[in-house]
Formats: C-alpha cells, structure tokens, sequence
C-alpha cells in the first residue's frame, strides 16, 4: 500500500516538471522573435554552418583539414593503430606534405609544391599509412579515399546541426 502511495507522489512530481519544461519550450512565437537574443545567435550558427558546408569540398578546406592533423594530431576516428601523435614534422613541411596526401585521391593541389614532399612522406608517414596511402588494410585511415574520414563525420554534424536549428526554429514560428 505504502509502495503504491508513493509511486503515486513520484508520479505527480514527475508530471510537474514535465509540465513546466513543457510550458517553457512553447513560449508565445511572436513575443519569441521580437527582441530575441538566442534567435539571432541561432541564425548566425546557421549561415556559419551554410558558409562551412559550402566549403567542404575545396582544395582549399581539405589541405587545412590535412595540415591541422599533421600539426595537432588526430584521437577521433577510431583505428586499430590508435592514435595520431600531431608535430611529426615543421609546420611548413606539413604544408607541403598536405598538397601531396590530397594528390593522392585524384584531386588537385591548388599552388606548386616542391618535389621532396613524396620523400616526407614515405619516411615519415607511410610507416603507418602505407606508401600507397592506403592504411595498410584498415589499421590506419585510407589517404586515398575520395572523401577522408574525418571530413566526413565533419560534414554529417553539420548537417544534423543544420537540421536541428531549422527544427527549432519551425516549431518556434521564426
Ligand atoms: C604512428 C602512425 C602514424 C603516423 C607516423 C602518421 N599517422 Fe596519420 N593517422 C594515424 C592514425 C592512427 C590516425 C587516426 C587517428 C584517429 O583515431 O583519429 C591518423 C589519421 C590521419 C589523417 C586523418 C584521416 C581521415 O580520414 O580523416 C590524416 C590526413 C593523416 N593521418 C595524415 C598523416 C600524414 C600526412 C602523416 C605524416 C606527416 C601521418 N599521418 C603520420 C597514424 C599515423
């Protein structure tokens, strides 16, 4: 008897904060959009978002991507060799050594980039890669994938951001 009373009181308590979150989700849409801070940070991520995605495929964004992993490492993806150590070269090979990595799936690297990066290359990331580039039958991320791995877990949180907010913003009468 005593358990059921008290199911009955977690009940009530549970349906009050249900209530009140739900109340406050569905404020007034018009007087939500009139002086509306958070809308306006909210359409600012969102052209962030847009100006991002519409970048995703250049040369431009793929080489920074590439250098940005030579330079701080890479810990995200999930591979069996574990983890990218960042620093393995300067910076300015790494540029270079990036024109190289995005030759190797077809595209084109956008400035002239001295030969030698192929050598850096092979000695110091084909150990793990594969001279080929490609992962060494799945222990390290393939370089020669048309579109490398982690800008495209970057690409798929964009879009489910993207998403999100519009959501957010139908249901809100923005
Ligand atoms: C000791 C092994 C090792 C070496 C050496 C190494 N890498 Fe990596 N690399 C990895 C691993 C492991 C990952 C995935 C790490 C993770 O889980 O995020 C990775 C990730 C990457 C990625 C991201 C791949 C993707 O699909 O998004 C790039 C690009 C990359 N490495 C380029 C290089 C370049 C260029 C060099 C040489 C300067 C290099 N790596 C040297 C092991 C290595």
């Amino acid at each position: 008897m005593h358990k059921l009373l008290y199911l009955l009181m977690l009940a009530v308590v549970l349906y009050g904060i249900w209530n009140s979150m739900h109340k406050n989700s569905s404020r007034n849409p018009k007087e939500h959009t009139q002086n509306c801070q958070v809308c306006r940070i909210e359409a600012d991520q969102e052209e962030n978002l847009r100006a991002e995605l519409a970048r995703i495929e250049t040369p431009e964004y793929i080489l920074h991507y590439i250098v940005d992993v030579i330079d701080h490492g890479s810990d995200t993806l999930g591979f069996k060799g574990g983890v990218m150590e960042g620093g393995y070269v300067s910076h300015e090979d790494a540029e270079k050594i990036a024109c190289y990595v995005l030759e190797m799936s077809g595209k084109k690297c956008p400035y002239p980039y001295p030969k030698d990066a192929a050598m850096f290359y092979t000695s110091v990331c084909g150990g793990c890669h594969g001279n080929d580039g490609k992962g060494l039958g799945g222990n390290y991320p393939d370089l020669t994938r048309k579109k490398l791995l982690g800008i495209e877990r970057r690409e798929e949180f964009l879009k489910r951001r993207l998403r999100e907010l519009r959501r957010r913003s139908a249901h809100e009468g923005r």
